[in-house]
């Protein structure tokens, strides 16, 4: 009897091993990332009006984080980039974190891991104390995660977007109100030579 007993609790436990991680990247993820951006969203990632901001930057500092699998592939990328988020009706300009982007490898979608990254991404900026996160994306998926367009109502990005696709969080409460402007990249700069091998 113990051993079948032993069988069904073995059945029933919890894995040992989670499906997988998430984790701050390190130099060694960047091909991986950029294979996995290249796969999910296609060459025409680089057009986008995000693309501008983050062009030449390095993220926000511990904000760029992946997902592991159990052999510590990356299998999904999640990066957050500082901004001025416009200016305050007191011409205050206003810091914020643009998100993007996440991408989750097709053959491991739907596990949850995109999930995992938004809420991992989030805690961090939160830790950091950080005030708002925008980001371009579908509000079907990203309103679970406390983005709403209302939020960024009054800023626009440096290039087209979709207004209904232009979403906001705020960290610490009322951090977006009465913003407008423009969004502009204010984070480090990457080094020349790491812009050579980016290039
Ligand atoms: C969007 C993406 C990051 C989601 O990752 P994921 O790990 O599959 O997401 P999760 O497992 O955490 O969540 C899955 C849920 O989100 C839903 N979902 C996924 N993409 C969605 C979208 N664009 N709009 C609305 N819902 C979406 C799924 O239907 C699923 O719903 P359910 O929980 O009710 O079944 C992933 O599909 C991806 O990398 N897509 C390509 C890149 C991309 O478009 N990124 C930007 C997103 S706007």
């Amino acid at each position: 009897m113990a051993a079948v007993l032993d069988v069904v609790r073995a059945f029933f436990a919890p894995q040992t091993a989670p499906a997988f991680v998430i984790d701050h990247e390190t130099p060694a993820d960047v091909v991986a990332r950029e294979a996995l951006l290249d796969r999910t969203m296609g060459g025409d990632r680089r057009k986008k009006s995000s693309e501008k901001i983050r062009r030449g930057r390095v993220p926000a500092e511990g904000l760029a984080l992946v997902a592991r699998d159990s052999e510590g592939h990356v299998i999904g990328t999640v990066r957050l980039w500082n901004v001025e988020a416009g200016v305050s009706r007191e011409g205050r300009s206003i810091d914020a974190l643009l998100l993007g982007p996440l991408a989750v490898d097709v053959a491991h979608e739907g596990k949850g891991i995109g999930s995992a990254l938004m809420r991992a991404a989030i805690l961090e900026a939160k830790k950091r104390d950080h005030g708002a996160i925008l980001l371009v994306g579908d509000a079907a998926y990203y309103e679970r995660f406390g983005f709403f367009a209302d939020k960024a109502q009054h800023l626009i990005m440096p290039g087209p977007f979709a207004r209904a696709r232009f979403l906001g969080l705020e960290l610490k409460a009322g951090w977006l109100d009465n913003v407008a402007g423009m969004i502009v990249a204010s984070g480090r700069k990457l080094s020349r030579s790491a812009l050579r091998q980016a290039a």
